[in-house]
């Protein structure tokens, strides 16, 4: 039996920014009317966390429990949640939180990855901007920010603000070990996925090219050619990454290494330019590259992190006679609600083969799963809870 407060778990605790994930017991305050109880099955791993880990996003408190791709089962609803249907006993998968009010313009529109809260609810917390608001302390007493992405899943348990929470849907077929390749659906593969669907909008006939196949380019590669586009270029500068992208269906392949002039070589393939191009780097030289290689009206969005401060040099007068965008996006644009179980039901359908994408890891492994992560070895690596 779970107690009603007090609830004893065990979760990663980063200390403070630098510090290492280290497993530790925690304490889980009472589930509000507005919050729900999830027993994590499984966590994915994202460089967000890492990002936060190392205290570059300088938004809530230290110590802090981190992850924001997890997956698992309702273990107690709160007597408020707008889903009714919510119970103990279902599969559910954790996305980004948004405010979800009328009021919102983006929130309204099901546009939710631009809510006007998007980093005070995801960064600091979804209680509120202090760790003392959240649900989380050591079993002394002293607070622990959580909720971070409403969710902090790295714990085997967690107190989930609802509008994080997505439910599978009823008759979807996803079970408990279709999660360990799934969690990611949250942020990585959305992310990827969202930026496809709700704001390139590539056309079957439209050039397509993805910077950087990690978890996120791969899933908008995928996204892409579930929608039927016929030309995909992946661009990578890790030989393994780029036969993976082949295999998963990239029609041409470049591999920076080997390209001295990122533009040049996308104008090769493509002379009239590139409808659609998506950055998944953050690398100032392959944005400038890429905003070269547009084609006219086409469009580069940006979901890598660039460092704070770096800027782009664009011939702005070119952008604007060749009708060309340049957006930035956050978490694809989505509404997870929406999105999740639209992927689940393409990978169901075997068109979001994201299985080729991950490795399965025991927490005891945790500090080997995220140096893969971090030196790319390993494209998603994914936390199994039962192995603890
Ligand atoms: N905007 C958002 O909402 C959002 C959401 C999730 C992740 N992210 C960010 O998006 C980025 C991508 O996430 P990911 O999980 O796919 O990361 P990742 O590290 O797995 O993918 C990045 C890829 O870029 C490649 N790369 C790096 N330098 C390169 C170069 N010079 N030339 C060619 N390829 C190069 C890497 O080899 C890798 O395959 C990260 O910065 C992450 O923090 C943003
Ligand atoms: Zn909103
Ligand atoms: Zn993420």
């Amino acid at each position: 039996m779970i107690p009603e407060k007090q609830i004893p778990t065990t979760a990663f605790v980063v200390e403070k920014p630098g510090a290492p994930f280290v497993l530790q017991d925690i304490i889980l305050d009472e589930v509000r009317a507005n919050e729900v109880l999830v027993e994590m099955k499984y966590t994915g791993l994202c460089h967000t966390d890492i990002v936060v880990q190392q205290g570059a996003i300088p938004v809530g408190d230290y110590p802090a429990v981190l992850g924001h791709e997890g997956a698992g089962i309702v273990r107690r609803v709160g007597s408020n949640v707008k889903d009714k249907s919510l119970q103990e006993g279902d599969l559910v998968f954790l996305s980004f939180s948004s405010c979800h009010e009328e009021s919102c313009s983006p929130c309204s529109k099901g546009r939710n990855g631009f809510c006007d809260q998007m980093t005070s609810i995801n960064f600091a917390g979804a209680r509120g901007l202090t760790a003392a608001e959240s649900p989380i302390s050591f079993p002394g007493g002293s607070s622990i920010r959580g909720q971070f992405f409403g969710q902090s899943s790295m714990s085997k348990l967690a107190v989930v603000d609802e509008r994080s929470v997505v439910k599978a849907p009823p008759g979807c077929g996803v079970t408990v070990e279709d999660m360990a390749v799934l969690a990611p659906l949250g942020c990585g593969y959305l992310t990827g996925a969202g930026t496809v669907f709700n704001v390139l909008k590539p056309t079957p006939k439209n050039s397509f090219a993805v910077i950087g196949m990690g978890a996120v380019g791969v899933a908008a590669m995928l996204a892409a050619r579930s929608q039927g586009v016929e030309t995909v270029i992946a661009v990578d500068i890790v030989d393994a990454k780029i036969e993976l992208a082949k295999s998963l269906g990239a029609s041409h392949t470049l591999n920076t290494k080997s390209v001295s002039d990122l533009a040049q070589g996308l104008l090769d393939i493509f002379p009239d330019g590139v409808d659609c191009i998506l950055d998944t780097t953050g690398v100032v030289p392959l944005l400038e590259a890429a905003v070269k290689a547009l084609g006219h009206e086409g469009t580069l969005a940006i979901v890598g992190v660039a460092r704070a401060g770096s800027s782009l040099k664009i011939d702005l007068l070119k952008l604007m006679m060749g009708c060309q965008r340049v957006v930035g996006v956050i978490e694809g644009c989505a509404n997870p609600a929406m999105i999740v179980p639209q992927l689940i039901d393409l990978y169901k359908q075997g068109k979001f083969p994201v299985d080729k994408l991950a490795k399965i890891y025991a927490p005891a492994d945790f500090e080997q799963a995220m140096a893969d992560l971090h030196s790319g070895s390993i494209i998603k690596p994914i936390i199994k809870w039962a192995d603890l």
